[in-house]
């Protein structure tokens, strides 16, 4: 079928009197459809702005009778959220830190909110695996190597108060031996020596035993006599493998010159409102898992 063009009755509607070379415009009137449509939307319009903000204002805008606001609906959300949680975080801060992990309950909600509160604010340091970061000085909470200790309660008492950080942190020296001119640098190449002996490493003998003395008088104090180190002084285990800084012969010398001084700020520079104790005993719980972790002396 072929369309026949729609035949436009002149007479009744007239034209606008507008012409274009010849070419005229009727004045045919809105469809009825079209036009009631149109004044239901202005009618809806001037509702919405009563109900709802709608007006800018010069702060803000009009709020409109219902009082609606999307950051209000939010707010309440997570109120409600938080509410959920009030009775299990009110359970996680007044129990034991050792009996967390053996209530199921306590332990699956620690778990998950623990590993959430690590990956924003402990990751960056620690790494996504808590494996250590790739740079120096950041370590892995993985092993059970603890420069401070790998109980429940010592991994706690670090994350509340962190590491050289006020004077509440935990705090340990490793002097500068070096540029204090507490030992010379012939001294330093021998004490060096003698800390690649007692972690296993390829050493030079001689220097080794002359830097025997040289750590029995200078480095025992902190890093214990056979050099296992102290976790109260956070003074590392120089007989394992695992180096904080490096265990070469250029890094150890390094450590040994300018000293060290690791810094973390408490609760991973979390403000108390993010991660309140409830949290960090969640975090701990999950670090406290992670492989690591030591069994506390009961
Ligand atoms: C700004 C970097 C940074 C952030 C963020 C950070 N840490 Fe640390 N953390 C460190 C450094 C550096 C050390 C080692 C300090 C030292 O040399 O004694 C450390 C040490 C630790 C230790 C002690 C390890 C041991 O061997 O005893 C624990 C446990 C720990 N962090 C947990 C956390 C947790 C949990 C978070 C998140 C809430 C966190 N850290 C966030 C930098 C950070
Ligand atoms: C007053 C305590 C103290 C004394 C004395 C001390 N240290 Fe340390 N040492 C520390 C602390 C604390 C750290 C960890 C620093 C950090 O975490 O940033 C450390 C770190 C080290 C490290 C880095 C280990 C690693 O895993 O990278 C080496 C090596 C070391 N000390 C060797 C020595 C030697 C050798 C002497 C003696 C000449 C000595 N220290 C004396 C407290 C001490």
């Amino acid at each position: 079928m072929s369309k026949q063009p729609v035949k436009k009755k002149t007479d009744d509607v007239g034209t606008t009197g507008h012409s274009w070379d010849g070419i005229e415009e009727y004045n045919n009137p809105l469809p009825r459809w079209w036009l009631w449509t149109f004044y239901a939307t202005v009618v809806w319009a001037l509702i919405y702005t009563i109900f709802f903000p709608a007006w800018p204002l010069v702060n803000g805008a009009t709020a409109g009778l219902l009082g609606h606001s999307t950051r209000a609906n939010v707010a309440e959300e997570i109120a409600m959220f938080e509410d959920a949680n009030a009775g299990i975080k009110q359970r996680l801060v007044e129990a034991e830190l050792t009996e967390i992990a053996a209530d199921p309950e306590l332990n699956s909600y620690a778990q998950n909110a623990g590993a959430a509160v690590f990956r924003t604010w402990c990751a960056q340091c620690h790494g996504a695996g808590a494996q250590g970061a790739q740079a120096a000085g950041y370590p892995s909470l993985l092993d059970d190597s603890w420069l401070w200790g790998g109980t429940i309660e010592e991994i706690h008492t670090t994350i509340t108060y962190g590491i050289r950080y006020n004077d509440d942190s935990r705090f340990g020296d490793m002097l500068a031996f070096g540029r204090d001119q507490l030992l010379t640098e012939e001294q330093i190449n021998q004490v060096v020596a003698y800390v690649q002996q007692i972690s296993g490493q390829e050493h030079d003998a001689a220097l080794a035993a002359e830097g025997e003395t040289l750590f029995a008088e200078n480095c025992a104090s902190c890093h214990a006599d056979d050099g296992t180190g102290d976790i109260t002084l956070g003074a590392p285990n120089l007989t394992d493998a695992i180096w904080l800084y490096g265990g070469d012969q250029e890094t150890l010398f390094e450590t040994l010159w300018n000293g060290r001084a690791g810094v973390m700020p408490p609760r991973g520079g979390a403000p108390e409102s993010a991660v309140d104790e409830a949290l960090v005993r969640a975090v701990a719980t999950y670090v406290h898992s992670l492989g690591g972790g030591v069994a506390s002396a009961e």
